[in-house]
């Protein structure tokens, strides 16, 4: 068997969520260029397919396409389900996919602030629970979740999302305390504004933030998959974006944390 070949059977699987755009399409490239096999979910089948083929070509890795809608409670048993039925056994869990919406909560749609809670919590949570046991009784294995430096501050205007990214925050940096001495690591990705479809999905042209130097997704996923490479608990890309997590966040008070991220989403 071509020595090629051989590594690509015998490497580690990688699950990627929100694979088809901005900082997943991303992180898959990462994992593919050191050659893990992949298994890519979203709701965009030919944007997953097209990916796929692309480092099925270059890299000679195995990669799997499973469509998903995350919004669906049933979505990760499902996943799960399937890929046991194939004898697929996952070492890496990344947890990306998430969107948010800009505007006042009591005028926003309940239904799609409560699909927030569900892509950016609960999915991510049930994917978590069926697939981390399997890492800790194999030893070995990792979890990145894709929070937000959003997650460190009350968030006015887009309150569910910077929620639940505080929910991410919290929840991995409990995970990775439970999983001291398992060989499994958590790692929480905290972005700040990033070149994708995010800005659209969250209709953040009617804010300020429009006008917000943004990172490019490629330099984002980099840093949070080499940071995940090195176990570290947390990653925050960018300095102006460590400043406002590790020194802005922690120095005001709550409610001046809020008046400030609540007139940087303030809606023109
Ligand atoms: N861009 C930023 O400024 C920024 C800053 C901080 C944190 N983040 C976080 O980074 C992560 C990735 O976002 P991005 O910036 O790369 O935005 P993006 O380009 O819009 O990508 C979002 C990904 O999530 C997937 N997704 C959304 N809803 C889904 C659903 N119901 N079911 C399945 N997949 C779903 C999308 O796939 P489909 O549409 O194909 O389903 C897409 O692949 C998110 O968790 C976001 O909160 C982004």
């Amino acid at each position: 068997m071509p020595d090629r070949e051989h590594k690509a059977m015998n490497a580690e699987q990688v699950l990627i969520t929100g694979a088809s755009s901005g900082i997943g399409h991303e992180l898959a490239k990462c994992f593919a260029a050191e050659k893990s096999n992949l298994i890519l979910v979203a709701r965009n089948t030919a944007a997953l397919e097209k990916l796929a083929a692309e480092l099925r070509r270059d890299q000679a890795i195995e990669v799997q396409v499973l469509p998903a809608d995350l919004a669906r409670p049933e979505s990760a048993q499902k996943i799960f389900d399937g890929l046991k039925g194939r004898g697929t056994a996952v070492d890496v869990l990344v947890n990306n996919a998430g969107f948010g919406l800009h505007g006042a909560f009591a005028e926003l749609p309940l239904a799609r602030q409560l699909e927030i809670v569900q892509v950016n919590i609960a999915t991510l949570v049930a994917l978590t629970g069926w697939l981390l046991p399997g890492m800790v009784e194999g030893r070995r294995g990792g979890i990145l979740n894709v929070g937000s430096v959003a997650g460190f501050f009350p968030g006015p205007n887009m309150a569910v999302y910077y929620a639940s990214k505080a929910f991410v925050l919290s929840f991995s940096e409990a995970l990775r305390v439970e999983l001291r001495g398992t060989g499994v690591t958590v790692t929480n990705l905290c972005p700040g504004p990033t070149e994708s479809n995010f800005s659209q999905v969250a209709r953040s042209h009617r804010t300020r933030k429009v006008h917000a130097r943004k990172m490019a997704a490629a330099e984002v996923a980099r840093i949070g998959y080499e940071d995940f490479r090195r176990g570290k608990t947390l990653s925050v890309p960018g300095c102006a974006n460590k400043i406002l997590a590790g020194v802005v966040a922690r120095l005001l008070p709550r409610w001046m944390a809020a008046e400030l991220s609540g007139n940087y989403n303030r809606l023109d």
